[in-house]
């Protein structure tokens, strides 16, 4: 690969093992992340592509017992709910994945689109309104990258129904729930996502996804 005047070679290869090892993480340690990493992530995670330079993303820190108490059942009447529209070797399957590790995480974010903003005067959004949640998405990548970068894993937790989360934690209606992300120190590294060591899923050939009209 060519070095580009700032990112040379080496720069690449680290990138690339960046991506390959990044992993959504169900399994943390206990301890609690330095001081000033919380603020560090979001400062990366707000240079992130936004449709109009609208920055729709908002990032709810969640600490208090009763509402990360309250997050935790209704993701386990929804887990319970997923697990029984399986059947079979499937339902078995996945009885056994640990889908959120949302007791061991020391952070937990639960992050909106604020489809309201004016920030970015609508630029990009009257014919596409869901770029608002599309910007929200790279903003959480982009911080998923910058956590691991400094050792700190992330796991999405989607098995949540967005409208209670809204009321639990008493946001605006008109911010659309993106996600529940869980941060905190991984208990094991690994190259494979947890899903394809688990026989749910595998991942396909890069190939298999680029198409040419
Ligand atoms: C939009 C989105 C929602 C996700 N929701 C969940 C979830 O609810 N529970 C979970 O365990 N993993 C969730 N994941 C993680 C995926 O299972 C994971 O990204 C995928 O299996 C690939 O593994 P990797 O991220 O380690 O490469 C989610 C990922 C994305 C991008």
């Amino acid at each position: 690969m060519p070095d580009s005047t700032m990112f040379d070679s080496a720069f690449q290869a680290r990138l690339r093992d960046l991506l390959v090892w990044r992993r959504d993480v169900r399994r943390f340690r206990p301890d609690s992340l330095p001081e000033g990493a919380l603020e560090r992530l979001i400062e990366l995670a707000c240079l992130a592509p936004s449709v109009g330079l609208s920055q729709p993303w908002r990032f709810v820190e969640v600490a208090g017992p009763a509402r990360r108490k309250a997050v935790r059942e209704n993701f386990e009447a929804c887990n319970a709910a997923a697990l029984s529209a399986q059947s079979g070797e499937r339902a078995q399957l996945y009885a056994r994945l640990k889908l959120a590790g949302l007791d061991e995480a020391p952070l937990h974010l639960a992050v909106f689109a604020d489809r309201g903003t004016r920030q970015g005067h609508g630029l990009g959004r009257r014919t596409m309104p869901e770029m608002a949640e599309y910007s929200t998405v790279t903003a959480i990548h982009t911080l998923w990258l910058a956590a691991r970068a400094e050792g700190i894993g992330l796991g999405w937790v989607s098995i949540l129904e967005p409208a209670r989360i809204t009321a639990i934690l008493d946001i605006p209606t008109e911010w659309r729930f993106i996600g529940y992300l869980c941060l905190g120190y991984p208990q094991a590294e690994d190259d494979t996502p947890a899903l394809e060591r688990a026989d749910w899923e595998r991942r396909r050939a890069a190939s298999d996804f680029l198409l040419r009209r």
